[in-house]
């Protein structure tokens, strides 16, 4: 069990009213989770304290070569007052994941649980219980050396913040339109882009703004080689339903191996729903929309859950896809993710952990 320290506040903010929308990462809880790694000492000092500012020398090397990794988890309130967490151990062990690209150590599986469950618990009254509604858990490593040469830090800060967040995405779950980028790439297999981590995420800011000012809340990005199969979209996997089959690009170290995507996968097997992971092209999804045969396309992603998909342009082709409003499978997704999640539906997969 983790040995953790705790601070409380003692100026403890208001919560948010019942009306508050939540506008997705504005608000955040009275207390925050911190532990320091030094080589040599390992991880140690783990502590809950007030949440408040950090105080970080300008030369820290996060502020200059990125060496970070971020997770994104949820916590949520189930009828009976139960907090679940969902898969955190699906998040923990791609934290470790991400670690190991980033040259950042390791954070040990149970003691990551343990700072999971105790920041949760601490501020278990922020829990949202609306409709739609989550305790939004951002867990975070950052390299703290005071240096400015190019090397993996010898000292990192593990933090968790937690933020009682609403819909990602302003549409909710309205179905959104996606823009195929054909200009820049996110990711090259090799690189990054497997690893949960701030680089990929201002690497499609540019991308983000051109499809904004087209009209698109999202881009879908295509491979960083052949620029021709389909990776990921915005802050999401992407999932499309093409004649009965459910298809997603299969993970090549430049996807992001989304946990919502794995529940996808597993669902559709548990429901005998015919699923593959491949790579698709997008001349097979535009070949599929021609012939009537594209169903459904829906993104998978912590934050947004499911976001059904209305329409596709790429270059000057603009595909609708179904009758623009959510299809029966994003919609079902939907459901039993969420209803697994707020303990609503029997969880046979074993996916919730209780605080
Ligand atoms: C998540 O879905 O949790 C993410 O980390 C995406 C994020 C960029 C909002």
């Amino acid at each position: 069990m983790l040995d953790i320290r705790i601070e409380r506040t003692t100026t403890p903010k208001e919560l948010p009213k019942a009306d508050n929308p939540l506008k997705f990462g504005t608000i955040f809880t009275d207390h925050m989770f911190l532990m320091n790694y030094e080589t040599g000492k390992g991880w140690h000092d783990a502590r809950i304290v007030p949440y408040q500012s950090l105080c970080l020398d300008p030369s820290a090397m996060v502020f200059h070569y990125g060496q970070e990794m971020f997770e994104g988890l949820k916590a949520y309130k189930t009828e009976e007052g139960r907090t679940l967490l969902f898969r955190p151990n699906k998040n923990i062990e791609r934290a470790n994941q991400s670690n190991r690209r980033l040259c950042i150590p390791e954070i040990p599986e149970e003691d990551f649980l343990d700072a999971l469950k105790a920041i949760v618990k601490t501020d278990e009254a922020w829990i949202p219980t609306k409709p739609g509604t989550s305790l939004y858990i951002r867990p975070f490593v950052i390299a703290t050396d005071p240096y400015l040469g190019v090397r993996p830090s010898d000292t990192y800060l593990f933090i968790i913040i937690l933020s009682p967040v609403g819909a990602y995405y302003p549409e909710g779950l309205d179905p959104v339109k996606i823009w195929i980028e054909d200009e820049y790439v996110r990711a090259v297999r090799g690189g990054i882009g497997e690893a949960k981590t701030g680089g990929n995420y201002v690497a499609s800011l540019k991308s983000q703004v051109k499809a904004h000012q087209e009209g698109y809340s999202q881009v879908l990005w295509l491979d960083g080689v052949e620029r021709k199969y389909i990776e990921e979209v915005g802050a999401m996997n992407i999932f499309f339903k093409i004649d009965g089959t459910v298809i997603t690009p299969q993970l090549n170290g430049s996807i992001l191996p989304g946990v919502t995507r794995d529940s996808v996968i597993n669902l559709c097997k548990a429901w005998g729903l015919p699923v593959e992971e491949r790579k698709i092209s997008i001349d097979e999804i535009y070949e599929a929309y021609k012939n009537g045969k594209l169903e459904e396309i829906f993104g998978t992603g912590t934050a947004a859950v499911i976001s059904p998909v209305k329409e596709l342009r790429w270059e000057n082709h603009i595909m609708q896809v179904g009758d623009g409003q959510i299809g029966e499978y994003s919609q079902k997704f939907y459901d039993t993710i969420t209803g697994l999640q707020l303990g609503k539906i029997q969880d046979t997969f074993n996916w919730t952990v209780e605080v």
